[in-house]
């Protein structure tokens, strides 16, 4: 079943290209964004003043990722909440309220739970999900499915980023529905999404065996931590849980602007620090802000591993290793940039020798509350 591969999750990371082209497939005609399940419940969307995306672990860090391009393609607010804190407050939702859920097994018992709490509440709600004809979809009024195929390893890689590509598709649908996007704009971003397999196909060829190099040169690594922004935010908490979860290995992400804010007193001489760098194309200020912090983590002994795109030659004298990423538009990075993150927890599970699809305490699907 693993076909050649040494574990699941090295098949299933491999499989990230084939995940996002199924989970596009169908959906996009002539760089318009044309969803099946979708069809016919434009009044899904009419009317709603708020997103809250609900969701567990990586789902819910994928949920972060889709508020960025919520926000900006179909101009909804939009909250990120983890179910089992959501469904145990008082949340202000209501009929206007789309609530969306997310979930690779479809079968979580926090999402499922406040899944039905939101619908209590008069909420519409639609579910993003890996399994066909899973509890939660079935719970929902609406569903979006990834196609990202069985994911049989605990660690979720494939699944996290047909979910992206999923909430993108809902995003520009969305924006089609409400008139907050030209079809022009659409058809720009569609073009991006169809070029991400290609291109993590092309970081998987080229930044593979450096990061297995990596990773054993640091099996004996005590902590690890992970800095982003923007969209970098939420990879970097993704990449920090995966190291985590299969490396038993204390790891953290930050975002990097909150770094003077406490975080900064952790670094000390040697510590690693992943730092995914935002594309200066994109804005100038983001993209310096993230390398004065390289330069500051540095200046107090950090040793930085830095995600970058390919040309990106500021990092060059401030990093002390660059893993390269193909240029992409603004929100597409997050897509490439988590990539060599699910190949280094990979890499490092697999130099301590340990059971990288079957990490200790944790189980695939978390059925109980
Ligand atoms: O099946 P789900 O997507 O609802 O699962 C949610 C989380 O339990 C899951 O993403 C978990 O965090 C993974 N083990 C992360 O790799």
């Amino acid at each position: 079943e693993k076909g050649g591969w040494p574990s699941f999750m090295s098949k299933e990371v491999s499989e990230e290209p084939e995940a996002i082209a199924n989970t596009l497939r169908g959906r996009i005609n002539n760089g318009a964004v044309e969803i099946p399940e979708l069809d016919g419940l434009d009044e899904l969307f009419e009317g709603i003043s708020r997103v809250v995306v609900i969701a567990c672990g990586t789902a819910a860090y994928a949920g972060q990722v889709g508020k960025y391009a919520i926000e900006q393609w179909a101009r909804i607010p939009v909250d990120v909440e983890l179910a089992h804190e959501f469904r145990y407050r008082d949340p202000v939702i209501g009929p206007d309220t789309l609530v969306v859920s997310i979930s690779q097994s479809g079968e979580t018992m926090d999402t499922l739970m406040a899944v039905k709490f939101a619908r209590e509440r008069g909420a519409r709600t639609l579910s993003i999900c890996n399994t066909q004809g899973a509890t939660i979809p079935r719970e929902s009024d609406a569903v979006v499915y990834t196609h990202a195929g069985p994911e049989v390893a605990v660690a979720s890689t494939k699944a996290f980023v047909a979910q992206i590509a999923a909430l993108y598709l809902l995003a520009l649908h969305v924006a089609r529905v409400r008139g907050t996007m030209s079809a022009q704009a659409i058809a720009e971003q569609v073009g991006e999404l169809e070029e991400v397999p290609a291109k993590i196909q092309r970081i998987l060829d080229t930044e593979s065996p450096r990061i297995a190099e990596l990773a054993h040169w640091m099996a004996d690594t005590r902590s690890v931590l992970f800095l982003g922004r923007h969209v970098g935010f939420p990879i970097a908490l993704e990449g920090a849980l995966k190291l985590k979860e299969i490396s038993y290995i204390h790891a953290e992400g930050f975002a990097a602007g909150e770094l003077k804010h406490g975080p900064i007193a952790l670094i000390e001489p040697g510590q690693p620090v992943f730092v995914i760098v935002p594309s200066p194309r994109a804005s100038a200020l983001l993209h310096s802000k993230v390398v004065s912090t390289i330069e500051e983590i540095r200046a107090r002994g950090a040793r930085v591993i830095a995600i970058a795109e390919e040309g990106d030659a500021a990092v060059l004298p401030t990093a002390d290793e660059v893993l390269r990423i193909p240029l992409a538009a603004p929100l597409i990075e997050p897509l490439l940039a988590v990539v060599p993150l699910h190949l280094f927890a990979m890499g490092l599970s697999t130099a301590k020798g340990l059971d990288v699809d079957q990490p200790r305490n944790l189980a695939k699907s978390v059925t109980v509350e």
